[in-house]
């Protein structure tokens, strides 16, 4: 019996590329993502691969859509042994302008999109007493970057989250996988310029499942900026705001 993956944020970038891997490795795909036509496309190309997909509209953001398109993937395949949350947004957070309903946007997606996943998931998966449920945080979890503050909490609860949990679910056969990604070449950091130690989206989807299949519960890469990053944790804060301050313009919102 073919394996079922279940991949939210499967339109673009690491989810669209973990997809195609996924299909290579003889997966059948639940394809979720809100731009239709990129996941029709995707679909097409898994089955030319010779498997089987499914499209799915759905925003993660949106709790009745997301049980919606779990519900659809298990009436069609019968079962999720692999899930991969990897729907998420980048946007900068402008300290001197700080706005909470941009915050809530992030949250919404990157944080309760994932919970939204977890309670449906869990379900099924301490049912069938075997699965895998992957989600995509960061690198940028380990310490709060400036600019970044608000993207950095997000990803920093969603690793918490998984953390706790991670072994929570252990004796029900259910396994949590934590990606940290440092700079992927995707649509999300297009804009960003000089991206240090950056790989590139097929590479990072090929070591993911790696991983993912010899048993990882913690995925950091690449290893570099896994290990400054650990050190940044660790640095006092007199030292890590020195290190960290920079001068940015300030982009006030029109009230
Ligand atoms: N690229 C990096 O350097 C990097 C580093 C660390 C972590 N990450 C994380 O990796 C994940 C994937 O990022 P990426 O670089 O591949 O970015 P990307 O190319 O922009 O892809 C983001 C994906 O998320 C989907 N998405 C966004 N908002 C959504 C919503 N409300 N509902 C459903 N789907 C939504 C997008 O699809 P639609 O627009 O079609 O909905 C798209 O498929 C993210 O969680 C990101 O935070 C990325």
């Amino acid at each position: 019996m073919r394996k079922v993956a279940f991949i939210t944020g499967a339109s673009s970038g690491i989810g669209y590329e973990l997809a195609l891997e996924l299909a290579r490795q003889g997966y059948v795909l639940a394809l979720t993502a809100r731009r239709e036509t990129l996941l029709d496309e995707l679909a097409e190309k898994v089955k030319s691969i010779g498997t089987d997909a499914l499209s799915i509209t759905c925003d993660v953001s949106d709790q009745q859509q997301v049980r919606k398109a779990i519900e659809e993937t298990v009436a069609h395949f019968k079962r999720i042994d692999l899930a991969i949350l990897s729907a998420g947004i980048s946007e900068p957070t402008v300290a001197e302008d700080f706005s909470a309903a941009d915050f809530e946007k992030l949250l919404r997606t990157n944080l309760l999109g994932v919970s939204y996943c977890l309670e449906e998931l869990v379900q099924i998966m301490v049912r069938q007493r075997d699965g895998v449920i992957a989600a995509i945080s960061s690198l940028a979890a380990d310490r709060g970057v400036p600019g970044s503050a608000g993207y950095c909490a997000t990803k920093a609860a969603l690793s918490s989250l998984f953390e706790g949990m991670r072994v929570d679910l252990k004796r029900f056969g259910v396994r949590l996988v934590t990606i940290e990604p440092g700079y992927v070449r995707t649509p999300m950091t297009a804009s960003f310029g000089n991206m240090p130690l950056v790989m590139e989206a097929d590479a990072s989807a090929r070591l993911i499942l790696r991983r993912i299949e010899s048993g990882d519960r913690v995925i950091r890469f690449p290893l570099p900026a896994s290990i400054l990053m650990k050190l940044m944790r660790v640095l006092p804060v007199t030292l890590f705001d020195l290190i960290v301050a920079r001068r940015r313009p300030v982009k006030l919102r029109s009230k």
